[in-house]
């Protein structure tokens, strides 16, 4: 698993929860798995063993140095644990921030970063003298990997094949031509390799090209990314490559995201006895000063605050429903996350200016476990969504989401009918504020006047198995049809 990110030691978004919980459910099945990362500074060397000896990667005709560290991937079966290794840098990675910091937000040196990162891999394999049989990247970061493979590395690895994941098409280290030396290929690779993208050097670009399959985090995903509307100029190239291409959802792990065992709410609960529900929601509201009141509607959301999340429509200048809402509906409305300084700046100041809104900015853990068990509702307006992992969360915490129809939440979330009640959330279309406005009064109706309903729907969502074990076997299949294609079959 080549990954920027991996949880418990790095995280910025969904990718570290993938990332590590793939890899934990292939050892299970018995696979030799191991991931490699950056070691950034902000993991502390001294809980890691550092193997022996310097290690030199090829960049741009030159060779440049580094250290290796390693450590075991907690929760690992212990009869076959997953190693990561971490590629240790101090000029690219010995500093706070993995893709930039707030004052800059991309690292100007980001295309060397990761061709360095991506180069690195190969000299691991033999540095450590394992050849593994895919090498599996994850979103632009790693996506060198495969290319490096095919143009330059294919003659030492000859058995091993690529896969490589989209986390998300919106990023895709889109950098100045002038980086495309440091990847050491030769000038003719540039549009051979598919790096070329106008003027510009297209880093996810070459990955898809060059992979030998490709998948994404959920099948609509999958669909929507080969439309001219959601390809996020790439559609072209996935449809040249459709028939490699696939979605497959992520699972969530239940050891940590399950409400009858989870250690951050004051009382776990399940189906069975909902009152842990209400013991979370009471914290919930103490926890971030708004009314106590068991009766009153809380809808939460955690999030990144960036427009793939829906921020503009919800709190964006002259038309953010989320004023709106608070101001002309009986509910309460929190929210966790970072992001846009913009949007953090108005979230504080919703905060001190309506009784029933609140914002943390920051990023918690802890917090997040509380509002996914404690508010009513789960806020997701995303303009688009690969996967989504909140969502699943919600579902199986009994708070029925209310989503946008688009990639992995149309693909876990069904909408409420309020003729028979069935359905596990509630669903719009349009990214507009009024769409939002009026799904979130929907859910606030339904919640006053047609209870049952939604108790009923959040038992519903409990009862939802997103467990790791069914898309690992779809993983399994990806890497067999990848071998498949080295082997000329
Ligand atoms: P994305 O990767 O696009 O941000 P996902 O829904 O796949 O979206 O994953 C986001 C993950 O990050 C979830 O586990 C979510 O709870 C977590 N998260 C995001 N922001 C915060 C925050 N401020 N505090 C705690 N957890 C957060
Ligand atoms: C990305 C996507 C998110 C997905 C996550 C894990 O960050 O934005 O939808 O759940 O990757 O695959």
């Amino acid at each position: 698993m080549c990954t920027s990110e991996a949880v418990p030691f790095a995280k910025t978004g969904g990718l570290a929860d993938m990332a590590a919980a793939l890899s934990l459910v292939l050892a299970k099945l018995g696979h030799d798995v191991r991931v490699v990362m950056p070691r950034y500074y902000s993991i502390d060397r001294s809980h890691l063993t550092r193997i022996e000896g310097a290690m030199g990667v090829p960049m741009g005709g030159m060779e440049e140095w580094c250290a290796v560290y390693r450590a075991e991937l907690p929760g690992s079966p212990e009869k076959n644990p997953v190693q990561v290794y971490f590629i240790d840098h101090e000029i690219y990675f010995g500093r706070d921030g993995v893709y930039g910091v707030p004052q800059e937000p991309d690292f100007l040196d980001n295309p060397r970063r990761f061709s360095f990162f991506s180069r690195s891999v190969f000299q691991l394999c033999r540095k450590i003298e394992w050849i593994p049989d895919i090498l599996h990247a994850h979103d632009w970061p790693a996506a060198m990997v495969p290319v490096f493979l095919k143009y330059l590395e294919s003659g030492a690895f000859p058995k091993t094949s690529s896969v490589l994941t989209i986390h998300n098409l919106g990023y895709q280290g889109i950098y100045a031509r002038d980086n495309f030396g440091y990847t050491g290929l030769p000038a003719w690779c540039f549009y051979e390799a598919g790096f070329e993208d106008g003027a510009m050097m297209n880093i996810l670009k070459a990955g898809l090209c060059c992979a030998g399959k490709l998948n994404t985090v959920s099948p609509g995903y999958a669909k929507e990314t080969m439309t001219r509307e959601q390809g996020f100029r790439l559609d072209g190239v996935l449809r040249s490559r459709a028939e490699d291409y696939s979605g497959i959802l992520n699972g969530i792990d239940a050891k940590i995201w399950n409400p009858r065992r989870d250690k951050s709410i004051p009382k776990p609960y399940g189906e069975n006895d909902m009152s842990g529900k209400a013991a979370a929601k009471e914290a919930l509201q103490e926890e971030f000063g708004l009314d106590i009141d068991p009766d009153v509607p809380v809808i939460g959301m955690i999030t990144r605050m960036t427009s793939q999340k829906g921020i503009g429509e919800l709190f964006g200048p002259a038309y953010g429903s989320a004023y709106s809402i608070c101001r002309d509906m009986a509910l309460q409305l929190v929210i966790l996350g970072t992001g846009e300084s913009w949007c953090e700046h108005e979230v504080r100041s919703l905060s001190s200016r309506l009784p029933n809104f609140r914002g943390r900015i920051g990023y918690s853990e802890e917090l997040s476990h509380l509002i996914e068990a404690g508010s009513d509702f789960f806020l997701m307006p995303s303009r688009y969504e690969p996967c989504g992992l909140n969502q699943m969360y919600s579902l199986n915490y009994g708070t029925p989401p209310i989503v946008r129809n688009t990639g992995g939440l149309a693909d876990t979330v069904e909408n409420y009918d309020q003729e028979s009640g069935e359905g596990t959330g509630f669903i719009f279309n349009d990214l507009t504020p009024q769409a939002i406005y009026n799904t979130a009064g929907w859910a606030v109706w339904a919640y006053y006047n047609k209870r049952e309903q939604i108790e009923a729907m959040r038992l519903r969502g409990m009862k939802k198995k997103f467990s790791w074990e069914g898309p690992a076997k779809k993983y399994e299949e990806l890497y067999r049809a990848a071998l498949a294609g080295v082997a000329g079959v």
